[in-house]
């Protein structure tokens, strides 16, 4: 096969080299099943507005139909045609005749085709997204609903802060996935538009009926500018942009996992299939899949950056520029719903270690808030006379009320014990389950304010 579109304008062989540098098979191979499918739209159009006669039409139909049941041969894939629609052409001339063959691109141009070729699959993994994302939000209810009572320790700056549940800490990452999820559908919206009609930029003077294409390609609406039509890439900034939020969120997550399976937390062990172990040492059991997604996060941010890059200097309206920019989409995607379906997994799998959690959730004077805000509601104390007298017995080592009294006599000139604060309260008090317990605002850690988020946040994943 020769390459059709060289045969006219240019002349002389080019190089391995060049072909290589301009050819983008590889990543068209994302788009080849779509590229039949618009092809077979456009033509079903070029008929019906008898563009193109009845009997290359049928020879033309026939061939379409069945390389799509067949796949394209990996002729059509041959680096000298740079890309797959110029492949496919010379394929179906080959097979049709020229006569026939060489009427489908009527009306088109390879700019509109690859737009529209790229709406189409980018389509399919988006929904493919929101379901691994959706799969991942009900893991984690799930899990969340059997650990409402599962008292662990809270951070923030990676200190221990104030008790709080499991169920809680899994809640914060299903709310942070459904906004992912959110965007996703917002994303969708703007990917689903047909560009198909635009030809090269300008459109065609052919008599064509570019709602019909977008119809039964499933568009609900057009690309309408033919310009912006053919340039426009933001849909796909856009997918990618959500996708790298969302890859953030399924990292920081990750990190967790990490942490909470380090030998200082023993939290949580993680399934050996999601683990890997040492070429040296024996003993080794490393969570190298939540790493590699950690680093997954950072690829797919680059591709979002290098996408950025490559569309902010184009002038309209089509730029062969565009060709680089697909394949850091499809990277993006890639990583994307190769992670969203192992992290899930990684959770539903995990063993979570309840006693060893729940011993940690009062350390590091963790419930010591709780206590100041006990002696304000107990004996009226001013907020900061409360924190400043139970910070100074933390300076001073412990929480009991001997230490206690002596830092109130201290740092507010008042005594505790006069007041009616006695040994047994302070215990009480200073229970991790008491803190939680009585944290019951709504989103909040306690059993009962767990247990009414996870049936609310199933009603919304039921909706969504
Ligand atoms: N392979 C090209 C791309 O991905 C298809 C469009 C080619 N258009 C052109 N004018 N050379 O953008």
């Amino acid at each position: 096969q020769k390459d059709q579109i060289r045969q006219g304008r240019l002349a002389g062989d080019r190089s391995g080299a060049i072909l290589h540098f301009l050819a983008s098979m590889e990543a068209d191979r994302w788009i080849a099943e779509a590229d039949l499918l618009v092809d077979m739209a456009h033509l079903l159009m070029l008929r019906r507005r008898e563009i193109i006669g009845d009997a290359p039409a049928r020879a033309l139909m026939a061939a379409l139909l069945d390389l799509y049941e067949q796949g394209l041969p990996e002729a059509a894939f041959d680096e000298r045609f740079e890309d797959v629609h110029a492949g496919k052409e010379a394929y179906l001339i080959e097979r049709v005749g020229e006569e026939y063959g060489g009427r489908l691109h009527m009306g088109r141009s390879r700019n509109d085709e690859v737009a529209t070729c790229i709406r189409i699959r980018l389509r399919d993994e988006l929904l493919g997204t929101m379901q691994d994302i959706l799969h991942l939000r009900l893991v984690l209810l799930e899990v969340a609903a059997r650990h409402t009572e599962t008292i662990m320790p809270g951070f923030t700056h990676l200190q221990y802060a104030q008790p709080t549940t499991l169920a809680h800490h899994l809640l914060a990452y299903e709310q942070a996935f459904s906004r992912d999820f959110d965007r996703l559908r917002g994303a969708f919206e703007r990917v689903d538009a047909s560009p198909l009609g635009s030809a090269a930029f300008a459109s065609t003077g052919f008599p064509i009926d570019r709602e019909y294409t977008a119809c039964l390609l499933g568009f609900p609406k057009l690309a309408t500018n033919t310009m912006d039509a053919v340039s426009a890439r933001d849909f796909a900034l856009e997918a990618m942009s959500d996708a790298s939020i969302c890859m953030t969120t399924a990292s920081r997550l990750c990190e967790e996992l990490i942490v909470w399976s380090t030998a200082f937390a023993r939290f949580i062990q993680l399934d050996d299939p999601y683990c890997s172990s040492s070429s040296i040492m024996p003993q080794k059991k490393n969570p190298d899949t939540a790493e590699i997604m950690r680093a997954k996060a950072g690829s797919v941010a680059g591709e979002l950056v290098a996408a950025l890059t490559i569309v902010k200097g184009l002038p309209m309206s089509y730029n062969r520029d565009l060709q680089e920019l697909t394949p850091h989409l499809w990277r993006a995607v890639e990583a994307t719903r190769q992670s969203l379906p192992l992290l899930a997994g990684m959770i539903e799998s995990a063993a979570f270690n309840v006693e060893r959690m729940y011993d940690e959730a009062g350390g590091g004077f963790s419930t010591a808030t709780e206590l100041a805000d006990t002696l304000v509601r107990e004996f009226d104390l001013p907020f900061r006379t409360a924190h400043r007298i139970v910070g100074r017995a933390v300076r001073h080592g412990s929480l009991d009320l001997a230490t206690l009294e002596a830092a109130a006599v201290e740092a507010a000139g008042l005594s505790l014990v006069e007041r009616g604060l006695t040994e047994e309260r302070v215990g009480a008090i200073l229970d991790a389950r008491h803190g939680v317990g009585v944290r019951n605002a709504p989103g909040g850690p306690s059993p009962e304010a767990t247990a009414a988020a996870v049936l609310e946040r199933k009603l919304t994943y039921g909706a969504d």
